[in-house]
């Protein structure tokens, strides 16, 4: 007969058995000092972490020479990873962070390589490296004010150096978020909180009687899709207004657009002016628009989530007029600040409308308000309860570069930009066609071998100059990305990258050119192989 023991008796003998062996072992919380597998002694860390810096400073110093990318798929790269499952024992730290630095330092794509003017993110200031490190170790939650007591300070003043950065009213209240998305996404809440009914927070957008409609240029960046999706309106609550002769949004059908509108019933609650479109980098006629938000009620926010902090340039001051009269204003300084990932920005001419969209009060939260001690608990401004301290890395760089120090890098990244222009301009084999704040596009014209009839040969360029981005996104020399400029596929350089200098420019013009030859006789055989 077997002998079966009772659960209970079997778990009480488990746990005799767990405390002895606790009491054998050094690294039981048994022992007066508790040792932990997580944990790293003082000399090690020390040991580690300048061997990291070692590493990062020296990565630093030679990023010109290395490939942007290696344009490696990712079965190449799983190979590399190798598919292990998860690791039973743990191993030393010092072995860990020298295989993670060389994974990375050899498979990654650089932004902050001189050559990267691929999307728009910016060569990462050092001094935001360093300082992600710091906010990592003090850990702060930056969602109260109580649990953060520095970071919250520090934070605040961010955002009003922020606020005279890009030249609006200290008044506005803010909140450091991810990235663009966030940000956006959190000025959009606002919007419909402030002008939508006064019940949409018990019966949301049900409380509504008519359907509430958001209005930007077609070239707005597709947050707003993504806002209307997921907060419930639907993508039909968009209207796309089409752009002028300049690329801005065309203000007189938006007027038109917003008098339809309330003529069938709608509820126009907000109108989106881009500050630096994604594409051609366009700033639309801010103070127009508004005006026009003015005169029929509605928030007006601007996405400058790109090209707000080009606000700083004097010659520029007029064409960022209008940014003085927004509701809220979204503005990236992991974009044209050169903060590391990730860190985006919400200005909001009135903090309330914050606080009314985010506001609440558990009682499990003894975060008392006390309006004397002027306490902010930054969950009640934005989307995030727990929060990183992502202000730091803008605040320390803020103070490192200073107004000046950045009016010379942005300043700079657009000279390089019209440099590219005029020099794709000049070329007999590059078409070209927009340069506006630090973006240019322009496009590969092969001078001989192109189809006679102009359709096929716009086709034809639309395909060649298709392979030739594939070919230099994975070649490793220079990254670029696209837009579609009047159904003209082109190339398009962004640079918010204070490691590119003249040199570059003029070499990324020779390497397009060299690299468009080739894919120009390529596909010439496979359009012949094709006919055959
Ligand atoms: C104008 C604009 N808005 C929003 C975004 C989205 O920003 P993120 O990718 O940081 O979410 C971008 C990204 O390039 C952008 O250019």
């Amino acid at each position: 007969m077997q002998f079966v023991m009772h659960p209970k008796v079997l778990y009480a003998f488990h746990s005799i058995q767990r405390n002895l062996n606790h009491l054998k072992d050094n690294r039981s919380p048994m022992n007066k000092y508790r040792t932990t597998p997580i944990d790293i002694g003082k000399s090690d860390f020390k040991k580690i972490g300048y061997q990291l810096i070692d590493t990062i400073a020296n990565f630093f110093d030679t990023i010109e020479d290395y490939p942007v990318t290696r344009g490696e798929s990712p079965m190449q790269l799983q190979k590399i990873l190798g598919n292990s499952g998860l690791p039973k024992k743990g191993k030393s730290s010092e072995e860990i962070l020298e295989r993670s630095t060389k994974l990375l330092l050899d498979h990654s794509l650089f932004n902050g390589h001189p050559k990267f003017m691929g999307y728009i993110t910016s060569s990462p200031a050092p001094i935001g490296v360093l300082s992600d490190m710091l906010a990592a170790a003090v850990n702060q939650n930056a969602g109260a004010q109580i649990l953060s007591p520095m970071a919250t300070e520090i934070e605040k003043q961010t955002i009003k150096w922020l606020t005279e950065f890009i030249g609006v009213s200290p008044t506005y209240g803010g909140i450091l978020v991810s990235g663009g998305n966030m940000a956006n996404f959190t000025a959009f809440l606002a919007a419909r909180t402030a002008k939508g009914s006064q019940n949409i927070k018990d019966y949301g957008l049900f409380a509504n009687q008519s359907k509430l409609i958001a209005y930007c240029s077609k070239t707005t960046h597709t947050w707003v899709e993504k806002a209307a999706i997921l907060f419930g309106h639907g993508s039909k609550s968009v209207r796309w207004i089409p752009t002028n002769t300049e690329n801005k949004m065309d203000n007189e059908i938006l007027s038109q657009t917003i008098k339809d509108d309330l003529a069938n019933s709608y509820q126009p609650f907000m109108v989106i002016g881009t500050a630096g479109d994604v594409s051609t980098g366009v700033v639309d006629d801010l103070d127009k628009i508004a005006s026009i938000c003015k005169t029929y009620d509605l928030w007006f926010h601007i996405d400058g989530a790109y090209g707000a902090p080009a606000a700083i340039i004097p010659e520029l001051k007029g064409m960022f007029e209008g940014i003085k009269e927004a509701d809220s204003i979204a503005l990236d300084p992991h974009k044209w600040l050169y903060a590391p990932l990730e860190a985006g920005c919400t200005l909001v001419r009135n903090p309330k409308h914050l606080t009314d969209t985010y506001s609440s009060h558990p009682e499990y939260y003894n975060f008392s308000k006390n309006e004397e001690s002027q306490s902010l608990n930054f969950y009640e401004y934005g989307l995030q309860n727990s929060r990183g301290f992502r202000a730091l890395k803008v605040w320390m760089a803020l103070q490192q570069i200073g107004r000046q120090g950045y009016e010379k890098l942005i300043g700079e990244d657009i000279a390089l930009s019209e440099l590219l222009f005029e020099l794709a301009k000049s070329h007999p084999e590059l078409e070209a066609m927009t340069q506006n704040l630090s973006i240019t596009t322009f496009r590969f014209i092969p001078t001989q071998g192109l189809p006679d009839n102009d359709k096929e040969r716009e086709s034809y360029l639309n395909t060649l100059n298709e392979k030739l981005l594939d070919k230099l996104q994975q070649g490793g020399e220079v990254f670029l990305s696209n837009a579609i400029i009047n159904e003209h596929y082109c190339l398009r350089g962004c640079i918010v990258n204070f490691r590119t200098s003249k040199k570059d420019i003029e070499e990324i013009v020779e390497i397009v050119v060299r690299e468009g030859i080739k894919t120009h006789h390529e596909l010439q055989k496979e359009v012949q192989m094709n006919v055959k």
